[in-house]
């Protein structure tokens, strides 16, 4: 296990053309050893691009990597001494299920008995047991991707195990339990697991740390309950959760409140830097309180739909021409014209120009 540093890193795919384009725009990034991560973002953001400079498939227009402080930018992959597991798999289709398992430690010429081990112990935390017998060809789709992950998970010296969307070929219940699987092998081997997707609750379930990416930038770094809570820019807001952050027009009042429409609201974030220019108000649906009547932080709004969730409702509610979404309990009584709706001093995040007031 490696602790990997990113310095300085940019990628253009056609750095020499007229029209060169950053699919990577420069960064620096550090991702502490044994730590569990996911990068999150749309198609096209640069998620596959960073993940493969990191395990050398891709070399970087601009910048240095660094495991363990070494500068590793001319390695090879293989020199690296990285595993990765691809969207689709990666197998011998002439090849056994535990030969197949087997192969990357026979490659490196470990012994016999230490083999068999590490074998067994894969194949049985991926509940492959049953097969190894088994010539991989004739397996179905999700197995022979559980052999590709198993093959990501035999060596247990490697820097980091990169992960490209891997589960995407898998069922949804397979999914969940793999994801539990991985988060146990990490805490077990404290090895460094970098897992892409673009679906935000397999992220949130699966990583300590999120890495968000918006068009080929890092827009924010942090825990699923610091990028649900304060939502560094309003992309981050809008694409996590569900639904999406409210997010509305307001301007600023004075050091620590906000005109939203004809009300007044009140924040704990520090208004007095801010010029004015393109704020919003941000808050969670889930934050947004129902409320009996009127009160400080309050706006009456009028109920436009109920949609039951099966676990929860959501309400939408008009408040001057702004849709307010708000989640209530499946068991609360919603009033079928107006409703007071309350918004949290601490749960108001502030943006100016898309980004958070801190
Ligand atoms: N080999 C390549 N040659 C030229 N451009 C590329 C190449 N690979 C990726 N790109 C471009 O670089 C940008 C980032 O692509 P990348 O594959 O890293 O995104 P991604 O986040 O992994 O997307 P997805 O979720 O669709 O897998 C995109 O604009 C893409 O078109
Ligand atoms: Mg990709």
């Amino acid at each position: 296990m490696a602790q990997i540093k990113l310095q300085n890193i940019a990628h253009s795919y056609n750095p020499n053309s007229v029209d060169s384009k950053y699919a990577l725009k420069p960064f620096d990034m550090t991702w502490v050893d044994g730590g569990r991560y996911a990068i999150l973002g749309p198609s096209g953001c640069g998620k596959s691009t960073m993940l493969n400079i990191m395990s050398g498939i891709v070399k970087p227009s601009e910048g240095r990597l660094l495991f363990d402080g070494v500068d590793v930018t001319d390695e090879t992959t293989s020199d690296r001494n990285i595993a990765q597991v691809f969207q689709f798999p990666v197998i011998y289709g002439t090849m056994t299920v535990h030969d197949n398992l087997a192969f990357p430690l026979v490659c490196r010429g470990y012994d016999k008995s230490f083999i068999e081990s590490k074998v067994n112990e894969v194949a049985e935390a991926l509940s492959l047991e049953g097969l190894l017998s088994q010539s991989a060809r004739k397996l179905t789709a999700d197995q022979k991707q559980l052999i590709s992950l198993g093959r990501g998970l035999v060596r247990d010296n490697v820097a980091a195990i990169l992960m490209d969307e891997p589960l995407t070929v898998i069922d949804p219940d397979l999914k969940f339990r793999l994801r539990r699987k991985l988060k146990e092998i990490n805490q077990k081997y404290q090895s460094t697991l970098i897992y892409v997707t673009h679906d935000q609750n397999e992220a949130m379930t699966f990583a300590e740390n999120i890495i968000v990416m918006d068009d080929g930038e890092i827009v924010q770094v942090g825990s699923p309950a610091e990028l649900f809570d304060r939502p560094r820019t309003t992309f981050v807001g809008y694409f996590i959760g569900a639904p999406a952050m409210n997010l509305f027009e307001c301007d600023v009042v004075d050091s620590n409140s906000i005109k939203f429409g004809s009300e007044k609201i009140s924040t704990e974030t520090d208004l007095k830097s801010v010029n004015g220019e393109n704020i919003k108000l941000g808050i969670r649906a889930e934050y947004v309180q129902l409320m009996k009547s009127s009160a400080k932080n309050t706006v009456q709004a009028k109920v436009e739909s109920v949609d039951d969730w099966g676990n929860h409702k959501l309400i939408s509610a008009n408040f001057e021409g702004n849709i307010i979404k708000v989640k209530v309990k499946r068991e609360v009584e919603v009033p079928a014209e107006n409703v007071y709706l309350r918004f949290p001093t601490n749960n108001c995040c502030i943006y100016e120009n898309e980004i958070l007031v801190p």
